[in-house]
């Protein structure tokens, strides 16, 4: 009993090493944690306070070496995340995507840490959604291949690990490839928003799925989850919430939005349709409140386009 005690709060988060920090989801979840519970890295994006590392030359030794101690998590949150690039470059960024992931991860497991890998929702082909952790992954782009790779490769591992699969993650940041902060800046632009109607996805809010992880790594749990928002909805539909809320926060700004299918897009390869997850291991695990989608509209439209903006 006294072990097994010991051994779950070793599982516990106390420090998180945050690899990629300068990314999306990176700035979001080293933000939350702060210096006391998280150190960071970047590779060609300087950020305060992170130490500089590129995941294809260097090993999580000389790393932690650098980077302190008390760490109990690391979070592989780097990448090369277009999957057109991945498509046009498999083997360059598969040095990336596969081989810096598994070295680090087995350094990880080595030094008695949990490490934390970020996969998609591009694991799936889309053909069906609200896809289910037990559901074998079917990929058919590469950056899709590339994230079921590394799943495999975990799920052979003896050590503990944690897989964090999610879908569309969003914001009202600009700048970024947030989702809704780019569609701020088309709609400030009058430009026309096109989107398609034939994909869908479980969006979830950057601040949701950064602090769904922070609990998963809390409470010490390991093996693979969906980290999604609770709708299935499509890029259409959550364009129409944005640009509805929008209208409502400054009734002299008309956001145009067409439809189109996801096959009118000249992308690298085709792209799997509705890669909507079911969600209800991790509601049963942390049981995580996300933002419904329209009232995140909401609150990304009065920021930009309210009185106070
Ligand atoms: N965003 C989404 O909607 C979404 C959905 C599902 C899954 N995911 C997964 O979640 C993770 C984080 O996504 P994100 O959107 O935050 O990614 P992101 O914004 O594209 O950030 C990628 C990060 O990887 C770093 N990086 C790139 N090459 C590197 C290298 N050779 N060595 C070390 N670091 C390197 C980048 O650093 P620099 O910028 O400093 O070069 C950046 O910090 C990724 O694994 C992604 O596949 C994201």
């Amino acid at each position: 009993m006294a072990a097994a005690f010991c051994h779950e709060m070793i599982g516990r988060m106390q420090r998180a090493l945050l690899i990629g920090a300068s990314g999306y989801l990176g700035r979001t979840l080293h933000a939350r944690l702060g210096p006391g519970r998280s150190a960071a890295t970047f590779h060609a994006h300087a950020v305060a306070g992170a130490l500089p590392f590129d995941a294809t030359r260097e090993r999580l030794p000389a790393l932690l070496a650098r980077a302190g101690g008390g760490f109990s998590h690391v979070v592989l949150l780097h990448g090369l995340t277009n999957p057109d690039a991945c498509a046009k470059d498999p083997a360059g960024t598969a040095r990336v995507n596969v081989e810096s992931m598994q070295a680090l991860a087995a350094d990880a497991m080595t030094a008695g840490l949990t490490p934390v890998f970020l996969s998609s929702d591009y694991v799936y082909d889309g053909t069906r959604g609200r896809r289910r952790e037990d559901e074998p992954p079917c990929p058919t782009t590469e950056y899709g291949r590339q994230k079921a790779a590394v799943e495999q490769w975990l799920a052979a591992q003896r050590g503990p690990w944690l897989v964090a699969r999610s879908s569309k993650i969003v914001g009202g940041e600009l700048g970024t490839h947030s989702v809704l902060g780019p569609w701020v800046e088309e709609i400030r632009a009058g430009r026309e928003l096109r989107c398609a109607s034939d994909q869908v996805f479980s969006p979830a809010s950057v601040d949701d799925v950064a602090g769904a992880l922070v609990r998963l790594m809390e409470t010490g749990a390991t093996g693979l989850f969906n980290v999604a928002g609770p709708e299935a909805l499509s890029r259409l539909a959550l364009a129409q919430l944005l640009g509805d809320a929008v209208a409502a926060a400054d009734p002299s700004v008309r956001p145009r939005i067409t439809a189109c299918s996801l096959r009118d897009i000249p992308f690298a390869e085709p792209r799997p349709l509705d890669t909507s997850l079911d969600t209800g291991k991790l509601q049963g695990a942390i049981g995580w409140p996300f933002v419904p989608m329209a009232e995140l509209c909401l609150r990304v439209a009065r920021a930009h386009f309210g009185s106070t903006a």
